[in-house]
């Protein structure tokens, strides 16, 4: 693997590679290569990021990966630079990692066309596109609860339209032969495309016998200035609660990238109940990090 740009990009073959690796790490079965001696990773982050940055910064140093974390409000990109060339830079004094979050789609993917191969660009989020490494990581948490996918029957409830953790899982789940997918989504928020599964604006129907939930973050810095959204209508027919929830199956968990704003996605107790995974899959987040810098790095010759 010499990027990681989008989930279409990998082989099914290549993600159970990476899930192979990101629970061997997770179980201790796999050491850190010596041969991490010599890269260096750089996180390059255009918009807000907790988990996804952290998580990066921690499994490249559980790998003993050096790591530096550019700050961008003092990076020359703010005196005109262009972000190819504060790649190609920040390359030229030693880092060949760049984990890059970034507003505009595709980005990531124009960048490692043009930029020399010996430096390898992961995807941590460009736009509206894809969120690979999330995806990966949500794949590992349901199969660690549910081996067998082609028996799964996932929901993801909520902007479908905007986001792209759904896009990408939704990919993921086409090539790994989900039972099911449905997707929950007032209509404004449906998706234009649809890559796996499908669409219906009915919670209690989506719900139905569901294994798993996802439930996607309001992200309210995506809409475009013409929606208009009403919370407390939202709220309403789309909020997680107890009583919804008891139409998936008895013992279906409940996910959700984060971060959560409680009461709005998800009722408070479920959010803390022993149905949800979340924090089950910030943990895994490192491991299958860990696995994604491993793989890249195992390959360069
Ligand atoms: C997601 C993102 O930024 O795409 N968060 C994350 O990486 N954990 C989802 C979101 O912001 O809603």
């Amino acid at each position: 693997m010499n990027h990681l740009l989008d989930i279409a990009s990998l082989s099914v073959t290549e993600i159970e590679s990476l899930l192979e690796k990101a629970f061997a790490f997770k179980e201790e079965r796999n050491k850190p290569l010596l041969s991490y001696h010599g890269h260096r990773l750089a996180t390059l982050f255009y918009e807000n990021s907790t988990r996804t940055r952290v998580s990066f910064q921690i499994a490249a140093e559980r790998l003993q990966l050096p790591v530096t974390d550019i700050n961008l409000t003092h990076s020359s990109e703010k005196k005109g630079e262009i972000i190819e060339d504060t790649i190609r830079t920040l390359a030229m004094m030693g880092i060949d990692l760049f984990v890059l979050r970034h507003h505009q789609d595709k980005l990531p993917h124009a960048l490692a066309e043009v930029l020399p191969g010996n430096i390898h660009i992961i995807n941590a989020g460009d736009g509206m596109h894809a969120h690979p490494s999330q995806a990966l990581l949500d794949l590992m948490t349901i199969r660690e609860y549910k081996k067998d996918l082609s028996a799964a029957k996932i929901t993801i409830i909520g902007n479908i339209r905007h986001s792209r953790v759904a896009n990408s899982l939704q990919v993921l789940f086409a090539k790994m032969k989900v039972q099911e997918l449905v997707m929950v989504a007032p209509p404004i928020w449906q998706p234009e495309q649809i890559h796996c599964g499908r669409v219906t604006s009915s919670l209690d129907e989506g719900l139905q016998d569901a294994d798993v939930v996802i439930c996607l973050r309001v992200q309210k810095e995506r809409f475009l200035a013409n929606e208009s959204f009403d919370l407390p209508s939202y709220r309403h027919e789309y909020t997680l609660t107890p009583e919804r929830f008891q139409k998936a199956k008895i013992n279906a968990v409940i996910m959700h990238p984060g971060p959560v704003n409680r009461n709005v996605e998800i009722e408070d107790t479920l959010v803390d109940s022993n149905h949800s995974l979340i924090l089950r899959q910030v943990e895994n987040g490192v491991f299958m990090r860990m696995a994604i810098l491993d793989e890249i790095v195992g390959g360069i010759v």
